[in-house]
């Protein structure tokens, strides 16, 4: 089987009940977890398209200013990098199980991203310090398969609140991921960022995002610095 049956597989094996609290998750406090979305199968065959890209991968530490001012260091590879080494992330972003799914989930009319740069990013934590900053996104929705993630107490945690006071205040809901999840963000409503590493780790995430009609043309504040 390829990685695209094995994605259309684990989406359909998601159950009503299932979808339905992960809904409400994402529409209350912005965030909710397929966990261990993926079998052994799909993780390796995820893991090996990684490993096409990764070479490809470059390395940022920029400040960014959009709401509040915060920093992104890590590694990336852009949607346009990805597409260079395998068509293999295209197929699957574009797959209707899985648009229909994400429409499901966030209960909207989902449109996928007309950014040949930011449409799917793999975004890369290793080095300790490295840290995907406080911000909230241009585009509606993103949809994140977990492909590494930090050994315990490394730090490297998603922190999503409902607002920038909430983060203020230590008010955030923390998603402690495992590799295989699958995590769906309501990104542009609920700020959010990636806790720093406490020390040498790796976390991998292929990041999918999606939006609505209105704003499929939007092109980020970030893309240029993130991944141009
Ligand atoms: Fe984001």
């Amino acid at each position: 089987m390829s990685l695209i049956d094995h994605w259309e597989k684990q989406i359909e094996s998601i159950g009503v009940n299932e979808r339905k609290y992960i809904s409400s998750q994402v529409n209350t406090i912005g965030v909710g977890v397929v966990r261990d979305f993926c079998n052994d199968a799909l993780l390796y065959e995820a893991r090996q398209i990684w490993r096409k890209v990764e070479p490809l991968v470059v390395r940022r530490d920029v400040t960014i200013k959009h709401e509040v001012t915060s920093k992104r260091i890590m590694g990336t590879a852009s949607a346009l990098q990805i597409d260079n080494m395998t068509r293999e992330i295209f197929e699957l972003y574009t797959l209707d199980v899985f648009v229909q799914f994400m429409a499901e989930i966030t209960g909207t009319d989902i449109c996928l991203l007309n950014d040949n740069l930011e449409r799917y990013v793999f975004n890369f934590l290793s080095h300790k310090g490295d840290m995907h900053g406080l911000h909230v996104d241009s585009f509606s929705y993103s949809c994140s398969l977990v492909i590494y993630a930090p050994s315990t107490n490394s730090g490297g945690v998603l922190q999503v609140a409902k607002n920038y006071t909430c983060f203020d205040k230590d008010k955030v809901a923390s998603i402690i991921a495992e590799p295989g999840d699958l995590i769906v963000l309501s990104s542009s409503k609920f700020p959010h960022r990636v806790s720093p590493l406490k020390q040498n780790s790796q976390r991998v995430v292929l990041n999918m995002a999606f939006t609505t009609e209105a704003t499929k043309n939007h092109l980020s504040y970030s893309r240029e610095s993130l991944y141009s």
